[in-house]
């Protein structure tokens, strides 16, 4: 047996599979030793610090524990325990030399809640990679040297709650994980810190929930600098998420100017040294005149309790009971708040108070509703579009009345004057119809609603935090337009530069 051994001891490979099949013929013949290589504690098995290549043998099948951290083990195949542990809910194997493990390496430890994979070699997580482990809570990989993660890698792990993959060599930053929370669904920590992520999905990122942003860990990445980054980030900081708080130092980006590629922090790119970033503030809920409306409490953890308050300081009860008109205001079993149908007095501050075993937080969502219904602005614009066809006919009758007319010349410079004079009358209404073809129906929607009534102080405040919300909400209840109105001022870029783009047209 030995000299067999010793005569191929140049052959790695060949060498480790005679080491297995001498681990194999020894498991056959014994069971675990707990005295030399393990330490055995009823079902905790620590087999730490020993040395080991291989997984031992022997293990009993009530294992519920096994420590194999600190070993020399390359390879974890689909055969490392030929007993099925259906006890073992953690394993242990950081601090080994593991390249590879087997796609069918856990089918026999499917109750594994607790897996660390740490301060490994691993290069990547081929396709279905961890399928097997349906109740794995935490999954720890950082310090790996992983550069590809298959898409497939984490299907079926529905209960995965943290997943540590800082410290390798990704350049992609795998969005598939925390999007739509249907791979999985209760994720609520991903960390990708010090990795080679240079670019980041910032627009998608920013449609996440606060209770998945709140554990999304983007620290000690080469990211590049841009006021879209400045932007996401500011905005998870001023949300108080742990990602952004507890690494504010580390967050930094590569900037590059003159050639030199400056590492500077991302907090301080709205500085004149860095990009002069500024923060586009998020409008609030806009809603038409008889929708249903949902108002979501984004709060930083999951399963809090949430309890409502209207603009006008009532409590929304959960069971609103038999309502004698078919208006509802409720709190769905998510939190959310369900107002339909809306009407024009509900517009204001609501305020969100979620309370948690950790957490206590309060979330402030902005609504303006419009004073017509979608329905009817779509009349409105039906009306502006048969104006706008009345007045191209009689700017035609006007062209060929002076073309007929004998005195061309005298008559032209004044009746030009007043075929101006008519499409201006004209241009005020128009100026929202949809034959702007270079802007989007939504913002000739919106510019149109700035125009007839803007929401003023509603908006352009940050909808989601609004410290002092609900003072200046009765106030506008039945409020007309005043032009003169100081806040005015404060509405949103979109709404002022909607008047400048009005009036040169007016004037
Ligand atoms: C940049 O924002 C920080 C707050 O995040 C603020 O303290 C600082 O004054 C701002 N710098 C400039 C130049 O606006
Ligand atoms: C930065 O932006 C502010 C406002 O947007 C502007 O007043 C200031 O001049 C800018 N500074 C530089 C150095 O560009
Ligand atoms: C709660 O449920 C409603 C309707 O089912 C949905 O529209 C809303 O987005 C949900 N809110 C959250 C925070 O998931
Ligand atoms: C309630 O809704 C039904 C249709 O869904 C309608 O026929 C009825 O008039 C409504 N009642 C009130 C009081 O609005
Ligand atoms: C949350 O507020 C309640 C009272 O409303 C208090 O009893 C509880 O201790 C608070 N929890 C935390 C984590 O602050
Ligand atoms: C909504 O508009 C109508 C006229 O179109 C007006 O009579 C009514 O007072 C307005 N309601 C509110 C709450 O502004």
């Amino acid at each position: 047996m030995m000299i067999h051994c010793d005569h191929w001891f140049q052959h790695l490979w060949a060498f480790s599979l005679c080491l297995l099949w001498m681990a194999v013929m020894k498991s056959e013949a014994s069971p675990l030793n707990c005295q030399s290589s393990c330490v055995c504690a009823s079902d905790i098995i620590s087999c730490s610090k020993k040395e080991l290549t291989l997984v031992p043998s022997g293990l009993p099948s009530y294992t519920s524990m096994l420590d194999l951290s600190h070993n020399n083990i390359v390879r974890l195949r689909a055969e490392w325990t030929p007993v099925p542990l259906k006890k073992l809910h953690t394993f242990l194997l950081s601090h080994n030399s593991i390249t590879f493990v087997s796609a069918d390496a856990f089918s026999l430890t499917p109750n594994l809640r607790h897996l660390d994979l740490s301060s490994n070699k691993l290069h990547s997580l081929e396709e279905n990679a961890f399928s097997a482990l349906e109740n794995l809570e935490v999954l720890l990989l950082y310090k790996n040297a992983i550069t590809h993660i298959d898409r497939s890698a984490f299907d079926e792990m529905h209960l995965l709650q943290k997943l540590y993959l800082s410290q390798n060599h990704l350049t992609r930053f795998p969005m598939e994980l925390v999007k739509d929370g249907e791979k999985l669904p209760e994720l609520a920590l991903l960390d990708v810190s010090y990795n080679e992520i240079k670019n980041l999905p910032v627009s998608q990122l920013r449609t996440l929930p606060a209770w998945i942003s709140n554990g999304l860990y983007l620290h000690g990445n080469p990211l590049t600098c841009d006021c879209e980054l400045y932007g996401l980030l500011w905005n998870w900081h001023v949300r108080k998420l742990s990602s952004t708080v507890d690494f504010r130092d580390e967050l930094k980006c590569r900037l590059i100017s003159q050639n030199k590629v400056n590492t500077i922090s991302v907090f301080s790119l709205n500085g004149s040294d860095g990009l002069n970033c500024s923060v586009v503030r998020e409008a609030g809920l806009e809603a038409y005149l008889g929708e249903t409306v949902t108002l979501n409490c984004d709060t930083k953890l999951r399963g809090m309790t949430q309890v409502w308050v209207t603009p006008g300081n009532e409590l929304v009860l959960t069971d609103p009971g038999e309502s004698p008109s078919n208006r509802s205001v409720s709190v769905l079993s998510n939190g959310s708040l369900q107002i339909r149908p809306i009407r024009v007095e509900d517009r204001g501050t609501y305020t969100c108070y979620a309370h948690g075993k950790f957490l206590n937080e309060t979330l402030y969502v902005t609504l303006s509703v419009f004073n017509f219904t979608q329905h009817v602005h779509q009349e409105t614009l039906n009306t502006a579009y048969t104006t706008l066809v009345g007045c191209v006919a009689s700017v035609i009758l006007v062209l060929i009345y002076l073309y007929l007319t004998p005195c061309r010349c005298w008559c032209q410079p004044g009746n030009k004057g007043q075929g101006e004079d008519r499409e201006s009358i004209h241009s005020s209404v128009l100026s929202a119809t949809p034959n702007h073809e270079t802007t989007s129906d939504k913002a000739a929607l919106s510019r149109h609603v700035a125009f007839l009534e803007p929401p003023g102080d509603l908006r352009g405040q940050n909808g989601k935090l609004k410290p002092n919300g609900s003072q200046d909400a009765p106030g506008i209840k039945g409020s007309h337009f005043q032009p003169s109105s100081p806040h005015r001022k404060l509405s949103d870029p979109g709404s002022i530069s909607s008047v400048f783009s009005d009036t040169p047209i007016v004037v």
